[in-house]
């Protein structure tokens, strides 16, 4: 939200410039987007941290700019989604306020207070920024619980009021025409009750075993899935923080959250294509046939893939190969803003420089145990989720037509050549190649829901067969340094859809090539 667009000219994205970007979008063939929170936060995380969910941030504009903005970005047919915090509030919201100025206000149990246990937190659960997730309150000797922040509070979701109130403020919005939530870390909404400690490995490492993924949960998603739903058209995303795939995968489907994010493709720290395959493949046997995988690789939490991916000199070119994979394989892509003209990580030198409160905190830790600043930094740029929260790069002036004035946060030391005017009008920029294949996706069912006919992978290059409404198509993507021989099925193949190198097939695929070939139907 505040990198996108700014457009009131005071360094911070909003909902102004967004709406005059809503032409981008269309241009490029998006047709749904998924805002950050933009409700009123003091920003210790980003706005995840909500104190007022009824409101809309000031540095992000009025309820007016808000409404202008849905009713224009549904004019063009682009559906929005929220970004919807439910775990938690802020220290600053109200309720909080009320809950922890007295022991016997009837908004105490809204959150989650135990007493010390022998003079120490009730136990070893840890927040997920680093630290105890027990924060010590003097005046009543109680300790609150959160999973992040200290400023981020977790909501007792056993207490009836408390969700009421959450309910209320889903429903507020979807009478305001949104079409849909992304729920944060929405399997941690239930604790267990009997506050155990987790278990810890042998390298000081934490297994949530009693802070996520509780008894009663899937429950609770289907309540908040049968209210939402209640409502014509809506869908939810479910951020389901959780390595396995199992567990993953009963969150969705009929009656639960429309889709879950697959972290174990996603946030892969570095490229390997026998993982990426493998967690293709998994998707493809693990998912029900109500439940679709999904399909990314950046987010606002993790560094940007063609930084992290992106072997140098061939950035760029594996940043191609991965959005063909984005956009023709079996699912749903969400495609990270600035991804597409192949944006960078932000890495700082400066730690008054950084942002995000993961990186900070990773610092502060640092030091305390005793490291260097340069160390420290280092540890802290490792944590840091600022990477990919740099503002988007539109030109190539000053500000990168990001706005005016200097933003609110720095830009990445690569830059050059990395903005949307100058790569408009290159035929093989990467802007260009997104643009191509989001075209194709949008008109051809098979790459756009088709079902695998065949999904395989010989040496580096992943390929497969989709197909959809008598139409068949085959991607061919070959991530590796070794030429690889056209599988037997194309090989009567001439008519090439798209080819991001060579526009000829001779039987191989040359290393770095994608290509997008028609076996059958009623070409468009
Ligand atoms: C989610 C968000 C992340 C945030 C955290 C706590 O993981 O994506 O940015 O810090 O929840 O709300």
């Amino acid at each position: 939200m505040p990198s996108f667009a700014d457009g009131n000219k005071d360094g911070i994205g909003d909902f102004k410039g967004l709406t005059e970007k809503l032409d981008y979008f269309t241009h490029l063939g998006i047709d749904g987007l998924w805002l950050t929170p933009f409700y009123t936060s003091p920003k210790v995380d980003n706005g995840y941290d909500i104190s007022d969910y009824y409101a809309i941030d000031p540095d992000y504009g009025t309820m007016a700019e808000f409404e202008f903005f849905i009713e224009q970005a549904h004019k063009r047919g682009i559906k929005v989604i929220a970004d919807l915090v439910l775990n938690h509030t802020s220290s600053e919201h109200k309720w909080f306020k009320e809950s922890i100025s007295d022991p016997h206000h009837p908004k105490r149990d809204w959150y989650i207070w135990r007493d010390p246990v022998e003079g120490n937190p009730p136990n070893n659960w840890e927040s997920f920024f680093g630290g105890s997730a027990w924060e010590f309150n003097e005046e009543s000797g109680q300790y609150y619980y959160h999973a992040f922040a200290k400023e981020q509070v977790d909501i007792n979701w056993a207490n009836k009021e408390a969700k009421h109130a959450m309910f209320e403020v889903m429903a507020f919005w979807l009478n305001k025409g949104i079409d849909g939530f992304r729920l944060d870390v929405i399997n941690f909404l239930k604790v267990n009750d009997t506050f155990k400690n987790n278990p810890v490995d042998e390298n000081n490492q934490q297994t949530h075993l009693y802070d996520k993924d509780q008894a009663g949960i899937l429950e609770l998603i289907e309540e908040i899935s049968s209210f939402v739903h209640q409502f014509p058209d809506k869908v939810i995303v479910g951020e389901v923080g959780s390595e396995e795939i199992d567990v993953l995968s009963t969150y969705s489907g009929k009656n639960k959250l429309d889709i879950v994010f697959n972290f174990n493709l996603g946030s892969i720290p570095t490229f390997h294509v026998d993982t990426i395959f493998k967690q293709l493949r998994k998707m493809e046997d693990v998912h029900h046939e109500d439940q679709l995988p999904t399909l990314f690789f950046s987010s606002h939490d993790m560094p940007r893939h063609i930084s992290r991916f992106g072997d140098e000199g061939i950035e760029e070119e594996r940043a191609k190969l991965l959005a063909t994979l984005m956009l023709t394989a079996k699912g749903v892509p969400f495609l990270y803003y600035g991804d597409e003209i192949g944006m960078r990580d932000l890495v700082h030198h400066d730690i008054s420089l950084m942002k995000d409160i993961q990186g900070v905190t990773a610092y502060d830790l640092a030091i305390a145990a005793g490291k260097s600043k340069e160390e420290a930094l280092v540890m802290a740029n490792e944590k840091s989720r600022d990477k990919s929260r740099s503002p988007m790069q539109w030109d190539n002036s000053e500000y990168s037509g990001f706005s005016t004035v200097k933003p609110w946060i720095a830009f990445p030391e690569i830059r050059e050549g990395i903005n949307v005017k100058e790569q408009l009008n290159q035929f093989d920029s990467v802007l260009s190649y997104y643009k191509k294949l989001l075209e194709l996706r949008r008109m051809h069912p098979a790459l756009h829901h088709g079902e695998y006919e065949l999904l395989e992978k010989n040496g580096d290059m992943i390929y497969f067969i989709k197909s959809a409404k008598g139409e068949r198509m085959m991607v061919l993507i070959n991530f590796g340094e070794i030429e690889v021989p056209f599988p037997s099925e194309a090989h009567s193949v001439t008519d090439i859809l798209l080819a991001n190198k060579r526009k000829n097939v001779d039987g191989t695929i040359q290393p770095g090539e994608a290509f997008i070939l028609y076996l059958e139907g009623d070409k468009a």
